[in-house]
C-alpha cells in the first residue's frame, strides 16, 4: 500500500507534493512525509497521523526547493510512528527514499548492512533501501539504484533522491504501481494519475522491471538492467473535478449519487442501437472460445468479491455454465483446478490489488484465458489480463466502494447476457426484455435515492446498537454480505450476514429482544421461505427491516418496516437492493461521528499481500 509522489521543476515543490499526497491519501493515512533538496541540503519532514498534521508542521517552516519526494503510509512493517514514516534516509542523510510495497528479504539485507556498520533507526523494510543505495553509490544515482534493486526481493515502487545529484529524481517500478507525469520544464512521479492530474494530462505508465530518470526537462526511461526504452504517452482524458466532492459532504455520498450515471456509462455503447443485443467489441475472446469454456472462476477481494458472488448467480442463471467464486488471497494457495477451458474473471476496482493480480498471474500460468473487470484503464490488472471490461464508474475516492461495486454488477449483467446470446441460451425476445430492464435500472436508482431520508432515520436508530444481522437467500444473500461489509467498514458496528435458512443452525442463539435484523427479500420464488425465517427471528424479539420488491404487500405483515425497491427482474435485483444498504452504512457512520471516507485501519487500494 502507501502512495508516493515526486516533483522536479520550478513550482513550489512542497505544495506540489502535499497536493499530490492529498489525492493519494486513500492509499493509506497512517503517516506522511516529504524530502526536499533545499539550500540547507536534503531536508526531511515527516509526521505520524493524517497528512494535515504534516501540512501544519510544514506551514510553520516551509521547505523551499525545486526537487522533492513525498509519501503517505499504510503501515505494514512497523507501527505508525514518526520514525517509521517515509521518506527514509541513510546514515549520512544524503540519500532519501519513498517506497510503496514490501521488501521480502529486508531482514537479511539489514543484517548484511549492519555488519558493514550501517545503523538502522526504524522497524521498516524501506529503510534498508536507503542504506543499500548509499552502500553501493559511486557517483551515479541511476547505477546505484540499479545495483541496489538487484539484491531486493518483493514489491516496490520507489522515488529516490540524493543530495549529491540534486537535479536528478529516480523512479522504479517492480510490482507496485507507478506513473510518470510529463510536464514542460518540470516532471512528476505518482502512484496513480489523480496525484499529478492538476499539472499534466500526459503520462508514461511504467511496467514492472522499469525505471525512469527525471530531470527538469527530460525523462529517460529504461529497464532495471539499464537498457533504454521508449513508451507511448498515455493521454488522460478525465477531469480533475470528477475526482472532487462536487458539493457533497463526503466522497462516499457523492459516489452513491453518481450510480445512475455509472450504470448508464458502463452500459453505454455495449447495447446495440436497436436495443436487442449486448455487444462487447472490446473482447478478444472469440465466440468459439466462449463456446468451449467449461467452467468459470471469479476471483477478487472485498467488495469486488461480493460483486463476483452476484456474478456467479447471474452467469449460472443465464448460461448454466458452472461458476466458482474465490477470495483472491485464498485462490492460488488452494491449488485451484484451472483447465485450459476455464475462463478466469478477475474483478478489481483499482486494478492494483496485490492478491487479485497474483491470482490473475496464477491463472495465466496455468493457461487460462483471463478476463478482467476493472475501473482503471492502464492498471496492472487491465494490462496483464487477456481481456478487459472497463467499468466506467469514474474515479472512486471513498474507501468504502459503492459505484465501483454496482458498475461491476452491470458488467456482469452485460457479460452474462452476451454469453447467453453467444451460446444461444436465450432467444432474441428474451434478450430484448432483459435489456429493457437493464436500461431501467439507472432511473430506478434515482427514484430510490429520493427516498434516502427514510434510510437516514432508520440508520440513526440502529447506530445505537453494537450488533446486527443481515439475512437473505440466493442473490439476496450475496447482497446481504455486501451490506454487512459496508456497515462494518465505516460505522464499526459489528454485523453478520447469513443465508436466511442457516440461522437456525447456530446463529439464532445470538438473537435477543430488540436486535436489528435486515432481511433482504427481493427474490419472489424464495419469498415464502424467507418470510418463515423472518418469523423465526421475530419470535425471539428481533426488530426487522425488510428490503423487498415493490408489490409484495404480504411481507409488510411479517416485519416492523419495509423498504421497497422498484420492480425489476430477479436476476438484476442486486443493482437496486444494495442502494438502501449503502445509504444505511453511510448514515450510520455519520451518526456515530466517524470519518466516513477514511475508515480506521483501512485503505482504498491494497497493493501488498
Ligand atoms: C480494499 C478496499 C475495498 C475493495 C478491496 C478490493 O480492501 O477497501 O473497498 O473492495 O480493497 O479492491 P479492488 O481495487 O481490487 O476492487
Amino acid at each position: 500500500m502507501c502512495g508516493i509522489v515526486g516533483y522536479i521543476g520550478d513550482r513550489n515543490t512542497q505544495s506540489v507534493l502535499i497536493e499530490g499526497l492529498k489525492k493519494l491519501e486513500y492509499r493509506g493515512y497512517d503517516s506522511a512525509g516529504v524530502a526536499i533538496y533545499t539550500e540547507e541540503g536534503l531536508e526531511v519532514k515527516k509526521a505520524k497521523g493524517r497528512l494535515s498534521i504534516l501540512e501544519g508542521e510544514l506551514s510553520n517552516r516551509p521547505l523551499v526547493g525545486s526537487i522533492g519526494i513525498g509519501h503517505t503510509r499504510w503501515a505494514t512493517h512497523g507501527e505508525p510512528s514518526d520514525v517509521n514514516s517515509h521518506p527514509h534516509i541513510d546514515n549520512s542523510s544524503k540519500f532519501s527514499v519513498v517506497h510503496n510495497g514490501i521488501i521480502e528479504n529486508y531482514i537479511e539485507l539489514k543484517e548484511q548492512l549492519s555488519a558493514k556498520g550501517h545503523r538502522f533507526v526504524s522497524e521498516t523494510d524501506t529503510e534498508v533501501i536507503a542504506h543499500l543505495i548509499a552502500d553501493v553509490y559511486d557517483g551515479d544515482i541511476v547505477k546505484a539504484v540499479q545495483t541496489a534493486v538487484k539484491s531486493m526481493r518483493g514489491a516496490f515502487a520507489l522515488g529516490v533522491l540524493t543530495e549529491y545529484e540534486p537535479d536528478r529524481l529516480v523512479a522504479v517500478r517492480q510490482a507496485s504501481p507507478l506513473i510518470i507525469g510529463i510536464g514542460e520544464n518540470e516532471n512528476f512521479i505518482g502512484s496513480d494519475i489523480p496525484a499529478i492530474l492538476e499539472y499534466t494530462r500526459n503520462v508514461y505508465i511504467l511496467n514492472d522491471g522499469e525505471m525512469a530518470l527525471l530531470t527538469k526537462d527530460a525523462i529517460q526511461l529504461m529497464t532495471l538492467e539499464g537498457n533504454f526504452i521508449t513508451k507511448e504517452v498515455f493521454r488522460v482524458d478525465w477531469d480533475i473535478v470528477t475526482a472532487e466532492k462536487a458539493g457533497f459532504d463526503h466522497f462516499m455520498l457523492k459516489e452513491i449519487y453518481e450510480q445512475p450515471k455509472a450504470y448508464r456509462d458502463t452500459m453505454g455503447s455495449r447495447i446495440s442501437e436497436d436495443a436487442n443485443e449486448v455487444v462487447l467489441p472490446e473482447l478478444n475472446l472469440t465466440a468459439e472460445q466462449l463456446m468451449n469454456v467449461t467452467n468459470i472462476h471469479i476471483v477478487a477481494c472485498g467488495t469486488a468479491y461480493h460483486a463476483g458472488l452476484v456474478g456467479k448467480h447471474v452467469i449460472e442463471k443465464l448460461t448454466r455454465i458452472p461458476v466458482d467464486v474465490d477470495v483472491a488471497s485464498e485462490y492460488r494457495y488452494r491449488a485451484p483446478i484451472i483447465l485450459p477451458s476455464t475462463l478466469v474473471i478477475v474483478v478489481s476496482q483499482s486494478g492494483e490489488t496485490a492478491d487479485t493480480l497474483a491470482a490473475l498471474r496464477e491463472a495465466k500460468r496455468n493457461g487460462a484465458h483471463v478476463l478482467a473487470i476493472t475501473n482503471v484503464v492502464g492498471s496492472s490488472v487491465a494490462r496483464e489480463a487477456d481481456d478487459v471490461i472497463v467499468t466506467w464508474a469514474g474515479p472512486e475516492i471513498a474507501v468504502a466502494s459503492t459505484k465501483a461495486y454496482t458498475s461491476q454488477l452491470i458488467a456482469f449483467f452485460l457479460f452474462g447476457v452476451f454469453y447467453a446470446q453467444t451460446l444461444g441460451k436465450t432467444d432474441a425476445t428474451e434478450v430484448a426484455t432483459v435489456i429493457e430492464d437493464l436500461q431501467q435500472l439507472s432511473s430506478q436508482v434515482e427514484q430510490m435515492l429520493h427516498q434516502s431520508a427514510r434510510i437516514k432515520t432508520y440508520a440513526e436508530e440502529i447506530s445505537a446498537h453494537d450488533h446486527l444481522f443481515f439475512i437473505g437467500r440466493g442473490l439476496d444473500y450475496a447482497v446481504a454480505l455486501e451490506g454487512s461489509l459496508k456497515l462494518k467498514e465505516i460505522s464499526y458496528i459489528h454485523s453478520e450476514a447469513y443465508p436466511a435458512g442457516e440461522l437456525k443452525h447456530g446463529t439464532l442463539a445470538l438473537i435477543e429482544p430488540g436486535i436489528p435484523v435486515i432481511a433482504l427479500a427481493t427474490q419472489e420464488e424464495l419469498l415464502e421461505k424467507t418470510i418463515s425465517n423472518i418469523k423465526e427471528v421475530k419470535a425471539r424479539g428481533a426488530k426487522v427491516l425488510a428490503i423487498a420488491m415493490e408489490g409484495n404487500a404480504e411481507i409488510g405483515k411479517a416485519v416492523d418496516e419495509v423498504f421497497y425497491i422498484p420492480r425489476t427482474r430477479a436476476v438484476l435485483s442486486a443493482a437496486l437492493s444494495v442502494i438502501p444498504l449503502q445509504l444505511l452504512a453511510y448514515y450510520a457512520s455519520l451518526a456515530r461521528g466517524n470519518d466516513v471516507d477514511k475508515p480506521r485501519n483501512l485503505a482504498k487500494s491494497v497493493t501488498v499481500e
